[in-house]
């Protein structure tokens, strides 16, 4: 052995494998070089520090993926219940949605996840040594079609090199903080980043639909990692504790999650353009506010009450739409209304070649 670690352990959490199969090229490395190394899925996990000693011999490391320019929630929680300082250098790991435009590789983007997360273990007492973003495939088909299997081999041959080596340089003792240097680029989108712990819980998550081609398998509910999906009048219903890994949808045998994307977007163009201004009008009419007649604090009010309405809006419609589709002409609406219904919107997938050896 020749580091100045004898032990890695890396806790990850993933939701389609990105950040799973890099932690595995980071342990497959470690291996090689004689560590002890132990993987640890967060997934339901609840007391980490049974699986590392409180050493400066063992090397700790989180790797997950971004979702809206930070860590997903799952994530944040486990690092904010992590142990205080057990003596161990760390490493950060955010695996973000890199992209391929003809032969140039273009990265995904940060935001406040590396960041957050190295203030929480620093202020723990950890010392860090590595934060490294992985830019692998983006997964987000709710957002864009998946990548063509060729582009995401391409991906993913970049970015298992780029993990051994950076496992290497980490177990020869050295420091490296990669994440840094797109570092102007996620303050600017910071703000973003607090934005999407509504958006992501009360407006993404109820986007998914399961549609008529579902059998109740039960695979997706089993799967989710945050125990999300509930069978709610024999269809799978999205909770509030979604956290839009993408998981279910990727992986349902029978293709029948859907994004329900114009539904989605006509629901929010009737909130904005007619109930929220409506109801906010009433509301003013009431008078209760004429003490605070300033332009500026009418305004904020009325975007926190569009918001409160919006959500609420969303989660009835959500429920309507769940019971509504029994209908079969109605379960057609709604798929045949989203572009994920179609074949061109690929599922996203990690390609089983680039599994490491461990
Ligand atoms: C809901 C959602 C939000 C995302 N937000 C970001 C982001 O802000 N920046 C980024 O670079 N990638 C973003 N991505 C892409 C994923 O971080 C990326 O594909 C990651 O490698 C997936 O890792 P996993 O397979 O381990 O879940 C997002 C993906 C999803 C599903
Ligand atoms: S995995 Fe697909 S088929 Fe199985 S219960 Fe979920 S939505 Fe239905
Ligand atoms: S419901 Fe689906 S997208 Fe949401 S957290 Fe669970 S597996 Fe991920």
């Amino acid at each position: 052995m020749n580091s100045i670690y004898n032990r890695l352990v890396v806790f990850y959490f993933s939701g389609t494998g990105n950040a799973r199969r890099t932690a595995e090229w980071i342990a497959d490395e470690a291996q090689k070089r004689g560590l002890k190394t132990l993987l640890i899925n967060i997934d339901h996990l609840s007391d980490p520090a049974q699986f590392f000693d409180d050493d400066n011999k063992t090397l700790v490391g989180f790797c997950a993926p971004t979702h809206g320019f930070n860590f997903p929630p799952v994530m944040l929680s486990f690092l904010w219940n992590f142990p205080k300082q057990r003596g161990n250098d760390v490493f950060i790991i955010n695996t973000r949605a890199g992209m391929k435009i003809s032969k140039l590789f273009v990265p995904g983007l940060g935001g406040l996840a590396q960041y957050f997360a190295a203030l929480l273990l620093w202020l723990k007492g950890y010392k860090i040594k590595g934060m490294q973003p992985m830019d692998l495939p983006s997964n987000w088909i709710s957002l864009h079609p998946g990548l063509r299997q060729k582009v995401v081999e391409s991906i993913f041959e970049r970015c298992e090199g780029i993990s051994r080596k950076f496992a290497n340089k980490l177990i020869d003792g050295k420091n490296i903080y990669k994440a840094l240097w797109s570092f102007p680029f996620d303050m600017a989108v910071a703000p973003i980043a607090f934005l999407y712990f509504i958006i992501g819980r009360f407006v993404i998550a109820k986007t998914f639909v399961a549609t008529n081609n579902c059998t109740k398998c039960g695979l997706c509910v089993k799967q989710c990692p945050v125990n999300a999906i509930k069978m709610i009048r024999n269809r799978p219903y999205w909770t509030f504790s979604c956290e839009s890994c993408m998981r279910c949808m990727n992986n349902c045998p029978e293709r029948a999650i859907e994004t329900a994307q114009s539904f989605s977007i006509a629901i929010w163009w009737i909130i904005v353009s007619v109930i929220a201004p409506w109801i906010i009008s009433k509301v003013f009419d009431l008078g209760w506010f004429t003490t605070f007649s300033s332009g500026t604090f009418t305004g904020i009010l009325s975007d926190i009450l569009t918001w409160l309405i919006g959500l609420t809006v969303i989660w009835l419609a959500y429920e309507a739409i769940h019971y509504l589709m029994r209908f079969k002409i109605f379960d057609h609406l709604v798929a045949y209304t989203s572009f994920t219904k179609y074949k061109f919107w690929r599922r996203y997938k990690v390609p089983s070649k680039f599994k490491a050896s461990l």
